[in-house]
């Protein structure tokens, strides 16, 4: 019988587009996504089943070792991202506008056609509402693929005091749905969800034909991102509620069998497909 799974019908050779995502979500089938900044551990987590190598800007906490994200700079963006495109093979690159590098569209442009032309992204990611909608249209317009995200945006951290769970008021729920439409509107192609309660997420998710990618926002997402040091256990400071440690839990869960980085990415990617993580536990209500 044939198989009709996309992602099994993509693990050959085939690449993966956001064609190939939002066919996925049509026919409900959970993608994964996971934060990636250089080529060796790109080439491990494609290998281990992840549709989505995404060079965030977490990586100026992880690997530059800084507070926030907000001193990440483009050209961080563009060396990294280049990294990661260099050993991929088949996944869809995506990549972060970092803090203030798309505050108008034809700043956003600009930086977006960086990451494109000069770092090989297939995809660019910006965080913001309603506001964005000009700088999503431009981009759109010129053929450049977009990821929006609400919720917890983490470059705007100094104005929110902290990172907190957003959305939980009935007036901010609906502010972040009408978000969520207008950036669909205004031709994004998929929306990442941070930091979001379950329902609402869920909520987004069924009213949306793009794809929704959640962290921290519940299983109902059409699918799921971490930050990779999250998933290994070896990100320093606090480690928020819905990390999960995956390479602790394959060697707690089956100790005679593979423990690596791969196994416990493969473990994510299935966890993510069949509907197990996010579990309650690292969800918001
Ligand atoms: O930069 C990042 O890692 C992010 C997370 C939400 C995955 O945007």
């Amino acid at each position: 019988m044939a198989n009709t799974s996309y992602s099994s019908a993509n693990a050959n050779t085939q690449v993966i587009t956001v064609r190939t995502l939002q066919k996925m979500k049509q026919a409900g089938e959970k993608f994964v996504v996971l934060t990636v900044y250089d080529a060796s551990f790109a080439a491990i987590i494609e290998r281990a089943g992840v549709e989505v190598l995404f060079t965030g800007d977490s990586l100026g906490m992880v690997i530059q070792g800084h507070e926030t994200t907000v001193p990440v700079t483009m050209d961080n963006m563009v060396y990294h991202t280049s990294l990661v495109s260099r050993a991929r093979k088949k996944a869809l690159v995506m990549s972060d506008l970092p803090f203030m590098s798309f505050s108008d569209p034809a700043r956003a442009l600009d930086n977006a056609t960086r990451l494109m032309q000069e770092a090989g992204a297939h995809i660019v990611k910006l965080e913001g509402g309603g506001e964005m909608v000009q700088v999503v249209e431009n981009l759109a317009k010129h053929g450049v693929p977009v990821c929006g995200h609400l919720g917890l945006q983490p470059q705007a951290v100094h104005k929110l005091g902290g990172y907190r769970v957003q959305g939980r008021e009935a007036e901010a729920a609906e502010t972040m749905l009408a978000d969520a439409k207008a950036m669909q509107d205004a031709g994004a192609d998929m929306l990442l969800l941070e930091c979001v309660p379950q329902q609402l997420a869920k909520t987004i998710t069924d009213a949306l034909t793009i794809p929704t990618i959640g962290i921290g926002a519940g299983r109902d997402c059409d699918a799921q991102v971490l930050v990779l040091y999250d998933l290994l256990g070896i990100s320093h400071g606090h480690r928020p509620k819905f990390a999960k440690d995956f390479l602790r839990d394959v060697t707690k869960t089956d100790p005679d069998g593979e423990v690596s980085i791969e196994a416990a990415v493969r473990a994510y990617v299935q966890a993510v497909k069949q509907q197990q993580f996010p579990d309650d536990e690292h969800s918001f209500k």
